[in-house]
């Protein structure tokens, strides 16, 4: 068995981060989303992995490498432009050949990992397995309908009027017959190739398409909200690790972990929490479901539920919550009149003043 990972895409909804970063290498809790999904695809078995790349192909390359860290054999395949998950699947055709693969969507977080379903696989052998997951918004995702025996009978895209509450999870494992049905669909009204489709083609072709309902969380990491609660579970599911240096004047409470070269001075740092390699935190608070990546200075501010991406600088802030900053980013107080907001963002971001 094969997997491909799905690496492209453009991100819209993660502006401005995704300007100039993949979605996919966003951090939870200072380690990129991708990362969590290839080790949930080595925890298989699986060795040879595709990865479909877009236009951050250069920065994905420079996360994974070959894959050899992770155990697997990695090879990059070029998506023009993101033309759909099933476009997906036709740029990996030479890569997949005749083999059942997993295809892994690279801004998913399954807690749990992926071989029960591997395996589920494997012994069942359908043509098709789809993963779904109540929710409370249907009509943002892939829905499924069940008919009375639980079977699939029904598929629809982002559909204005959701048939139920089940959403398609961005794991799905497929034998070679999807390949057939990705030739065979046509653009959807986004003017993407679904993979929707392709599994409703299949369905209306009388091949045997498995639902498994998840019953572990899932999250789409795509939109802000999501990748927070994201970094939340990462990190509730951490165990403490304090590797730097933390003067006698600070405090660690719970699960926090400290990554070397970090310094945490005059300041409390309250689990769950990551602070990264190299960061500065000083006289300042750190609050329950922060990441703070490498490189980073928090200085005399407090900060909670929220993630730092590399060398962003905070300084005299009180107090920041569910927020995304940018690698780089800096925020500070300022005491100059007249007492203004003066700012610099980029396109798209999203600021939120009392
Ligand atoms: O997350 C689950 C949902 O994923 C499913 O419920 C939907 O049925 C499915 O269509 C998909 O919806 P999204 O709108 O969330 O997909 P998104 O455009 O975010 O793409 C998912 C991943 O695939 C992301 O890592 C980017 C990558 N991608 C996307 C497209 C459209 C590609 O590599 N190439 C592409 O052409």
């Amino acid at each position: 068995m094969k997997a491909l990972v799905l690496a492209g895409g453009s991100g819209t909804r993660l502006r401005p981060i995704t300007y100039t970063s993949a979605k996919q290498l966003v951090p939870l809790a200072n380690k990129p989303i991708l990362f969590f999904g290839l080790e949930a695809i080595a925890a298989t078995g699986i060795r040879e992995v595709g990865i479909v790349v877009g236009d951050t192909h250069e920065a994905i390359r420079a996360a994974v490498g070959d894959g050899s860290r992770f155990g697997l054999d990695v090879t990059y395949l070029r998506q023009e432009a993101p033309l759909g998950l099933a476009h997906a699947v036709l740029v990996a055709r030479d890569f997949l050949g005749d083999e059942p693969f997993v295809m892994y969507l690279g801004d998913n977080l399954v807690v749990g990992g992926i071989e029960a379903f591997v395996r589920e696989f494997e012994t069942e052998r359908p043509d098709a397995l789809v993963l779904l997951t109540r929710v409370a918004h249907p009509e943002q995702f892939g829905v499924a309908e069940l008919g009375p025996e639980g079977e699939l009978v029904r598929l629809v895209e982002k559909p204005a009027n959701p048939p139920s509450d089940l959403a398609l999870v961005g794991v799905y494992l497929f034998d070679r017959h999807v390949h057939e049905a990705v030739r065979s669909i046509t653009p959807s009204g986004r003017g993407e190739l679904e993979i929707t489709d392709a599994i409703q083609w299949l369905v209306d072709q009388g091949r045997v398409v498995r639902p498994h309902l998840l019953t572990t969380p899932w999250i789409d990491t795509g939109k802000l909200q999501d990748l927070l609660e994201a970094n939340r579970i990462v990190l509730e599911a951490m165990e403490r690790d304090v590797r730097g240096a933390v003067d006698d004047a600070s405090r660690i409470e719970g699960k926090v972990l400290v990554e070397e070269g970090a310094k945490v001075v005059r300041s409390t740092v309250r689990g769950p929490a990551a602070i990264g390699r190299d960061a500065v935190v000083e006289d300042s608070y750190v609050g329950p479901f922060s990441s703070i990546a490498a490189h980073c200075e928090v200085i005399g501010s407090e900060l909670e539920h929220s993630v730092l991406l590399e060398g962003a600088r905070i300084e005299g802030m009180r107090r920041i919550t569910d927020s995304l900053i940018g690698r780089g980013a800096r925020v500070a107080h300022s005491d100059a009149r007249p007492v203004s907001y003066r700012l610099m963002i980029g396109d798209h971001s999203d600021v939120a003043v009392p």
